[in-house]
């Protein structure tokens, strides 16, 4: 589809700030993917159209920032703290127990839709680590049993909307 006005009067207040367009191709996409909630080839090409910032330098970025989506993210997206102080007090355990209880990597998407795990950098709760944030929502002082007792609530909740 092509870009929505409201897209265009989005982009053009952050090209704004920019010099020159390519730097602008990052926000662009931001603001499309808030908008349609990922970046879909057809949304790829009406930002590169739009910008004049060629198809393969957008997909470049898209590739390198990991929440810029180019597939459906799962309604739930699970940002892991793999810095250093959650790396000390067992961040690598919990992405082992998200491994083993939904079955997905890092960059990947349940089979069910729900969830999406991403790696993070340091979030800025270094005093409350492990940590992680799901859709926004910060998780302190993580342990595996918190965080299978998290996954099941999210998907409890997921069922009884599908239910409704
Ligand atoms: Fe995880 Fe800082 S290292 S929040």
């Amino acid at each position: 589809p092509q870009l929505s006005a409201e897209e265009i009067n989005e982009i053009d207040e952050e090209r704004s700030h920019y010099e020159c367009d390519g730097a602008a191709g990052l926000e662009a996409l931001r603001i499309v993917q808030r908008k349609r909630g990922w970046i879909s080839d057809e949304s790829l090409r009406a930002v590169s159209a739009y910008l004049g910032i060629a198809e393969a330098e957008l997909e470049g970025l898209a590739t390198y920032y990991q929440l810029l989506f180019r597939s459906p993210p799962g309604t739930e997206v699970i940002q892991l703290c793999k810095s250093s102080s959650c790396w000390i007090l067992g961040c690598e355990q919990l992405q082992a127990d998200i491994i083993e209880e939904l079955g997905i990597g890092p960059g990947e998407t349940s089979t069910d839709g729900i969830f999406t795990l991403l790696e993070n950098p340091c979030l800025g709760a270094c005093d409350r680590a492990p940590v992680l944030l799901m859709n926004g929502e910060l998780h302190t002082h993580l342990s595996g049993e918190k965080l299978r007792a998290l996954l099941a609530e999210k998907r409890r909740r997921h069922a009884d909307q599908s239910t409704d």
